[in-house]
């Protein structure tokens, strides 16, 4: 397997967390974890296998206070990488308890813009099993990437990293 990409972001809190846990279950030796809010273009574009790993606060936070979250300082340079030689795979951290009408939209948002760029997206998660209403990571009946709530399902992270892990791990060049 080539090496991994994995960019995320915010730093210190449950997406650094579960980003570490990503690298150690996929093989640290395997993956070069990257802060989002350092990274630019060129950077994505060495790897051929990118991982994206994002936090949800809220797309009215995401839009209106644009120094609050890392990703608004790297999403400019993620639309503007060439994805076509690449492959993509993407968790989500978010909470479908307080925020069941907007659980993990980030992970959505994303997609919206690399999709058009031809970004391969693997690992799609069924969403059986996540209890909420709406999200904009639904994307053909599926979570485009792999959602984990550190807040109320802490003891459910291990599992579905594991399984996640286990099958982007088939995929990845
Ligand atoms: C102000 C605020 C807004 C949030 N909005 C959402 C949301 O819209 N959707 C969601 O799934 N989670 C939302 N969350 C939950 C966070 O995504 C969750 O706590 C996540 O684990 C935070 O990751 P971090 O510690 O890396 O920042 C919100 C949390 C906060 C504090």
């Amino acid at each position: 397997m080539k090496k991994i990409g994995l960019f995320y972001g915010p730093l210190g809190g449950s997406t650094e967390r579960v980003a570490k846990k990503v690298a150690a279950t996929l093989g640290v030796e395997n993956v070069d974890l990257i802060h989002a809010k350092d990274a630019k273009t060129a950077d994505v574009e060495k790897y051929e296998n990118v991982i994206f790993g994002l936090s949800t606060i809220g797309t009215e936070t995401w839009e209106s206070d644009k120094s609050a979250n890392d990703w608004d300082i790297f999403l400019p340079e993620v639309e503007k990488v060439d994805y076509s030689n690449k492959v993509i795979a993407m968790f989500g951290l978010g909470d479908q308890i307080t925020y069941d009408l907007h659980f993990v939209d980030s992970l959505g948002i994303l997609a919206e813009k690399i999709l058009p760029k031809g970004a391969n997206i693997i690992g799609r998660v069924n969403p059986e099993g996540y209890d909420f209403r709406e999200s904009m990571a639904i994307i053909e009946g599926e979570f485009i990437g792999l959602p984990v709530n550190e807040d109320f399902e802490p003891e459910l992270t291990d599992e579905r990293v594991k399984n996640w892990v286990a099958k982007i791990k088939t995929q990845l060049k």
